[in-house]
């Protein structure tokens, strides 16, 4: 299949990678002087320079010529053996993707009895063994720490995986849930029922949770607006729900920042934030390897 999202520019190749061939084996044709047997007579193009140094008119050497074509042959071969034209798919059947799932079932079958080691260990002692966080480790940098960071103490709205605070909870099951399954944490947008004015006082409530510097004239109508819009989610204490992913309020670790200005913005337009599923992209064995891995980082 071709990787383009208009067929346009398989055609756009195909009659250019077509064309060319058919091109050389034009000018090859054009040429052919080789092909009668013996030349006995080179006539020459009537250019001279230097007063003797004439150049000849010789015909294309035959060998290179017989190379030449035998190219366009090779070229012609693996246009039908692979995929180049357009959207024929080439009798092999060759993609790049199955090329590269098949290298990674065989590197799976490999390291299985690796795995098969912990698959009847509970978790949490697959994340105190050294060799498992060796292994959880190097899955994390290569799968996760694109956004959480080498160090999975993530960064703006990628969460730190490493401080015990959790969104969804910090049990082994509920991190294989995570990890599995993926996540969509959605703070609903309450443009349409808050006033920015009111917002802002929310915020220096939210603010004043955590004991951040906040106005304490503006905190009371804030947990007013809190208690009617907020509680539902954040709790009546602001202490968060791993249940729908809202985060703690309370203990001054922010995703999306705790200026007034960021948080009037959360309330207003809302926030949507994805862990991406795992499942289908690393095996199970491997998801459950992470698990532990993340689970010791503050186990
Ligand atoms: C494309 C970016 C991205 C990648 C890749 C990613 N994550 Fe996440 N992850 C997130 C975001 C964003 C959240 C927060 C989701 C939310 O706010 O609801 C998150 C949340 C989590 C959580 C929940 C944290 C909590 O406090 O409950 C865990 C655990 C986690 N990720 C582990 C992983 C692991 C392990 C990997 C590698 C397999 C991974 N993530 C790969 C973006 C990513
Ligand atoms: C339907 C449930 C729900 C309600 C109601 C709700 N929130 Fe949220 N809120 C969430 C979720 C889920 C997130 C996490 C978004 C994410 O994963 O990035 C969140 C995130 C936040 C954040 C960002 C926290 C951070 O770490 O940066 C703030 C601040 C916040 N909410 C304040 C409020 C306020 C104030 C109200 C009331 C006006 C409110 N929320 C109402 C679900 C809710």
């Amino acid at each position: 299949m071709s990787d383009f999202v208009s067929s346009f520019w398989g055609y756009f190749i195909g009659v250019i990678a077509l064309g060319g061939i058919g091109f050389c084996v034009w000018l090859l044709f054009t040429q052919r002087a080789w092909l009668k047997h013996d030349v006995k007579v080179v006539s020459d193009t009537g250019h001279v320079w230097d007063g003797d140094l004439t150049e000849y008119n010789n015909p294309l050497p035959r060998w290179w010529t017989v190379m030449y074509l035998g190219l366009c042959g090779i070229a012609l071969a693996v246009l039908f053996l692979y995929p180049g034209v357009g959207s024929y798919k080439g009798s092999l059947g060759y993609t790049s993707a199955n090329e590269v799932k098949a290298e990674q079932m065989a590197l799976n079958e490999r390291v299985k009895p690796i795995f098969e080691r912990y698959s009847q260990m509970p978790i949490q002692e697959v994340a105190h063994d050294a060799d498992a966080r060796e292994i959880g480790q190097r899955l994390f940098l290569n799968n996760c720490a694109q956004c959480h960071g080498s160090d999975a103490r993530g960064s703006g709205a990628f969460p730190n995986l490493a401080d015990g605070d959790w969104l969804y909870g910090g049990d082994p099951e509920q991190i294989l849930q995570t990890i599995t399954k993926g996540r969509h944490g959605m703070m609903p947008p309450w443009g349409s029922q808050i006033k920015p004015a009111e917002a802002a006082d929310i915020a220096q409530y939210v603010r004043s949770l955590s004991g951040l510097a906040s106005d304490p004239l503006r905190v009371v109508p804030g947990k007013r607006g809190f208690d009617t819009f907020c509680v539902a989610c954040h709790g009546a204490e602001g202490k968060g729900n791993t249940a729908l992913g809202a985060p703690n309020l309370t203990d001054n670790i922010w995703l999306h920042g705790s200026s007034e200005a960021s948080i009037v913005q959360t309330i207003l337009n809302g926030r949507q934030n994805i862990m991406p599923a795992q499942e289908g992209i690393l095996t199970e064995d491997q998801i459950r390897m992470l698990t532990a891995w993340v689970w010791g980082l503050s186990n």
